[in-house]
């Protein structure tokens, strides 16, 4: 209902021409088409090559007698239960097989099935079944025929450049380009600390674990691939030299091939299978602070209220953490959490509660009764399976089985308490211990429906929250939900991710750096909404508190799906937060100034997001065709316009920061002036910069490196909002309440400027209709949407332009003022003011369809 025009383009592009398979046999090769995509197999020997069928491009190719190549096998070895949920495991291969020759084709209207045949001295075949799914979209699966006792499928191909690299697989720590690598999809725990099998690793299963997997990935070659499986897959480039190989762990192997003609075209392609999030609430997106653990149990209102009132820091969100599952923790305290709650409400902040899958056995009726019910995951002899998990006390439990409906709607009741307790939602933990040798209420093992759980456990959720919500709308439910474990699709059933327990320091394993690559790759796998515990969660290192880490922290937060402060340094006696420093405070209500002004901005990229999938951290694959730019992992776009290259190492005070090329840029932050009395930021003109190479930008503690592409127009909130949702209380200014809007423009080279908003208001800058021979710029705004009557502009004069008269297109003036000062306090429209230091014209004009033509003296 409130979206707009501007995305419509957008969405008509998602639309694909039907294809149909076209099957020609000749003597020895078969060629099935998906559209302009061009599958060719020669049947003796079995060999497989896609071809893209306009530009005859080599897209995949099998090479002959290699690793690569179509097989199964027989894996035997043990288990070792060292932690429940993991896979560590010890074995050997008994038996490999591979594809020799196509034995027959058979061919449908919808698919091409060929029974191959193999070097096994058992006679079993491979069924390969090919599914034209849309143009340049192929599927296809391989299974083994009879499975007999065979639990591996492997496939795999020739990397065909020196320098392909694929991006992707979810949440990964260890980077976000993952050639070289050999990487397991399996969901795991991070937070069982240091020192177990690699000292330097947070998650017991190896750099590359990650809570998220998703066996998928975009190449540098425009292509992407995923497995639809839910069973463990394994994807290595690391064993063989220019080789993918690919493993499943079963007899069977179920692909997809999306070959978009650009990356966002195959980045599409792969959201429209996989799903998409829904736009989270829009208070989401403010800073969130984890007051409790900072005043150790004291009154809560009272510190939102020094916040807000005394120290002028806006927030949105109260994280709370109080555990109504796995243990029932908010038992006798519900008056005064629903008096909290409501209190924090009235102030325009809703807080978040706290839920896991797990019961613990000493929550006596509530695991008694659903263990009566069959209501949790079971041994093989049909008990509660009950394992062991380590938060902050040792808790022993078993866990929700959500493949069964009585289990889930049993589940999902208790989240009515908290709701009715006035918390507007909750971190949603854990979903990533099912056991392998477990059995759900399908008769599935662990091994099975391990990497599904964490699906099923956030569809529950999602389809509670969600019940009142009508089919259509695009906006998720009042509530935020934020979860750790996923798995491929999890976007569908979530609105926001976060990457776990980082360990509170800067290494590249689990500290900071690594928090951002995760929040990359699980965007470009699909997941647009994520961001990490500011300042990190576990210590186990032993580090002492470090002021600069949690400053660089804060920077990264205030560029992130989730501007998200909890309060770190767990195992340290107590958490640490920014606000135990002095200047720490300082600076965390500078970002989170920043953060609060940016919201218009930010919140159409959550439209964006939900229409194309595209998350806010945007790794340069999904927007540059420059490969030297897919050489600085950690830089990326924050949303459409912004590029940010957060601090990452201590010690910093400028940093190299490469602009990627076909683009002009503006260095905005080393000119960005910031009014500590009101927090306001003013903008600076500065050169335009071409795109295309390395430039050292300033990054004292204060400042986080950000760039605008040339042509920005940012729209922005009123430096005096406090929070995002609307408050009762008389004296807070939340977002609902602000007339005046705001926007920052850099128009490029050409005086060209573009920027738009959710609600349909957009902004225009062009050189000016200059009937009268005069040059300058036109400023065009339509604010139609909203509660706004004021627009004040900060509008960067390209050089040489000097705005000697500034007017309606009706000929009338604006007036000139003395100070930019002014034209902000002026308390009406129609006037302007020129900064010749800081080459800005600031104007405050009233809002609806408007010209304004400055001319330059
Ligand atoms: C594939 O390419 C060939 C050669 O350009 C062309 O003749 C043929 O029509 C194409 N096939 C399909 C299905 O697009
Ligand atoms: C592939 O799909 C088939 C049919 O849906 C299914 O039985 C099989 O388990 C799938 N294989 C994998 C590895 O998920
Ligand atoms: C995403 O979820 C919606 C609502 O539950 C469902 O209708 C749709 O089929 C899902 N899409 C995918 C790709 O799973
Ligand atoms: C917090 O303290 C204030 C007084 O400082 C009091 O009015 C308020 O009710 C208290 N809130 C809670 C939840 O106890
Ligand atoms: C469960 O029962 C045990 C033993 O009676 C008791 O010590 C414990 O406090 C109970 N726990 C809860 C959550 O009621
Ligand atoms: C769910 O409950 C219904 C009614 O109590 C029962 O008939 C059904 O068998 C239960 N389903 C499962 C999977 O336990
Ligand atoms: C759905 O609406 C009902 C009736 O208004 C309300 O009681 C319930 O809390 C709502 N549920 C959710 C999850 O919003
Ligand atoms: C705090 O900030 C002030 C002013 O920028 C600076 O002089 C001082 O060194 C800082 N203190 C610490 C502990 O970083
Ligand atoms: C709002 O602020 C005014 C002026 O400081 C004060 O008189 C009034 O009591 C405040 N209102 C509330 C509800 O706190
Ligand atoms: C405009 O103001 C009304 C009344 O205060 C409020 O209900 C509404 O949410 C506001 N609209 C926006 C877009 O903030
Ligand atoms: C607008 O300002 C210009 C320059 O100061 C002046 O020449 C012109 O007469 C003014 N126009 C009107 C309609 O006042």
């Amino acid at each position: 209902m409130k979206y707009l025009l501007v995305f419509g383009i957008i969405l008509s592009s998602c639309g694909y021409i039907s294809t149909n398979i076209l099957t020609i046999d000749d003597d020895n090769t078969v060629i099935i088409y998906a559209g302009e995509l061009r599958l060719e197999i020669n049947k003796k020997p079995w060999q497989l090559n896609i071809y893209d069928n306009n530009t005859q491009q080599l897209i995949i190719t099998e090479e002959d007698g290699r690793s690569q190549k179509l097989g199964f096998g027989k894996w035997v070895g043990d288990y070792i239960d060292l932690y429940m949920g993991y896979l560590f495991r010890i074995g050997v291969m008994e038996y490999e097989y591979y594809a020799t020759d196509v034995l027959s084709i058979n061919q449908t209207p919808t698919d091409v099935t060929l029974v191959v045949d193999t070097d096994d001295p058992k006679h079993r075949h491979i069924i390969a079944t090919f599914t034209a799914a849309k143009d340049r979209q192929l599927s296809f699966s391989f299974t083994v025929d009879p499975p007999l006792d065979s639990n591996r499928v492997n496939w795999g191909f020739k990397i065909q450049e020196e320098d392909e690299g694929f991006y992707g697989f979810g949440e990964r720590f260890n980077g976000v380009n993952q050639r070289g690598e050999k990487l397991g999809c399996w969901t795991e725990d991070g937070s069982f600390g240091w020192g177990k099998f690699d000292p330097h690793i947070r998650f017991p299963g190896g750099k590359t674990s990650t809570y998220v997997p998703m066996p998928l990935f975009i190449s540098s070659r425009k292509y992407g691939f995923q497995l639809d499986t839910f069973y463990r897959s394994e994807f290595d480039s690391k064993t063989v030299r220019d080789v993918m190989h690919i493993v499943t762990e079963t007899s069977s192997f179920n692909a997809t091939l999306f070959a978009g003609n650009t990356v966002r075209e195959t980045f599409q392609m792969m959201i429209n299978k996989n799903g998409r999030s829904l736009v989270p609430p829009q208070w989401a997106f403010g800073p969130w602070n984890q007051v409790s653990s900072e005043i150790a149990g004291e009154n809560e209102t009272a510190r939102a209220r020094q916040m807000l009132f005394d120290q002028d820091i806006p927030f949105s969100v109260v994280v709370d953490t109080v555990h109504f599952f796995p243990d029932g923790e908010d038992k006798q305290k519900h008056e005064a959490e629903l008096l909290r709650n409501q209190q924090l409400l009235e102030l325009g902040v809703p807080s978040t509660a706290y839920y896991n899958p797990m019961v613990t056995t000493t929550f006596n009726e509530t695991y008694g009764y659903a263990d009566k019910m069959g209501y949790f995951t079971k041994t093989t002899d049909g008990k509660s399976y009950q394992y062991d998990y380590l938060a902050a006390h040792l808790f022993h439990v078993s866990q929700v089985d959500f493949t069964n409906p009585n289990a889930t709607a049993w589940y999902t009741q208790h989240f009515q308490l908290a709701l009715d307790l006035q918390y507007k939602g909750w971190m949603y933990d854990y979903g990533e211990y099912t056991p392998h040798n477990s059995i759900n209420s399908l008769g599935q093992t662990g091994l099975e429906s391990h990497n599904q759980y964490p699906l099923l456990y956030q569809k529950a959720c999602f389809d509670y929250l969600t019940q009142n919500k009508t089919q259509d709308d695009i906006y998720a439910p009042d509530y935020l939900f934020y979860v750790r474990s996923g798995y491929l699709g999890s976007q569908n059933h979530t609105w926001a991710h976060w990457t776990g327990d980082p360990s509170s320091d800067w290494t590249d394993s689990s500290g900071l750096p690594a928090q951002l690559l995760a929040s990359l790759s699980i965007g470009i796998s699909g997941m647009p909404f994520s961001g990490s515990d500011i300042g990190g969660f576990e210590w186990y290192t032993g580090a002492s508190a470090d002021e600069e880490l949690w400053v660089r922290w804060t920077q990264l937060g205030c560029f992130s799906g989730y501007m998200h402060e909890q309060g770190g340094g767990k195992g340290a006696g107590r958490k640490t937060h920014i606000f135990d420093w002095k200047n720490g405070t300082i600076l965390w209500r500078k970002f989170a100034k920043l953060r609060t002004q940016l919201i218009p901005y930010i919140y159409t990229q959550a439209h964006i997001a939900h229409y194309e999938g595209l998350p806010l951290m945007q790794h340069h694959l999904l927007n540059f065709d420059d490969k030297t730019a897919l050489k600085y992992p950690h830089q990326y776009m924050f949303g459409e316009s912004i590029l940010v290259a957060p601090v990452t190492k201590p010690g910093v005070n400028q940093l190299d920061v490469y602009i990627p090329s076909g683009e002009d840029w503006i260095d905005v932050s080393s000119k960005l002036i910031y009014d500590e009395v009101d927090g306001r930021f003013r903008i600076s003109q500065n050169n335009i910069i071409p795109g295309g190479k390395l430039i050292t930008m300033a990054a004292p503690l204060d400042t986080v490196p950000i760039l605008v592409r040339a042509g920005t127009i940012l729209t922005v909130s009123d430096p005096k909002v406090q929070t995002l949702r609307h408050a009762n209380h008389p004296n807070i200014t939340s977002i609902d309440k602000c007339s005046v809007y705001h926007i920052w423009a850099w128009p490029d080279s050409n005086n060209n400027g573009f920027g738009r908003d959710w609600q349909g208001n957009f902004f225009n800058i062009s050189n000016t209709r200059s009937s009268q021979g005069k040059i300058g710029i036109t400023i065009e705004s339509a604010v139609t949407s909203g509660n706004y009557t004021q627009v004040v502009g900060q509008i960067a004069i390209n050089p040489p332009g000097v705005p000697g008269m500034v007017q309606y297109a009706d000929g009338t003036n604006l007036t000139l003022l003395n100070s930019w000062q002014e034209v902000v306090t002026w308390g009406s429209s129609n006037v302007y003011f020129y900064s010749v230091t800081t080459r800005i014209l600031w104007l405050s004009i009233p809002n609806g369809h408007l010209f304004v033509d400055v001319f330059y003296s």
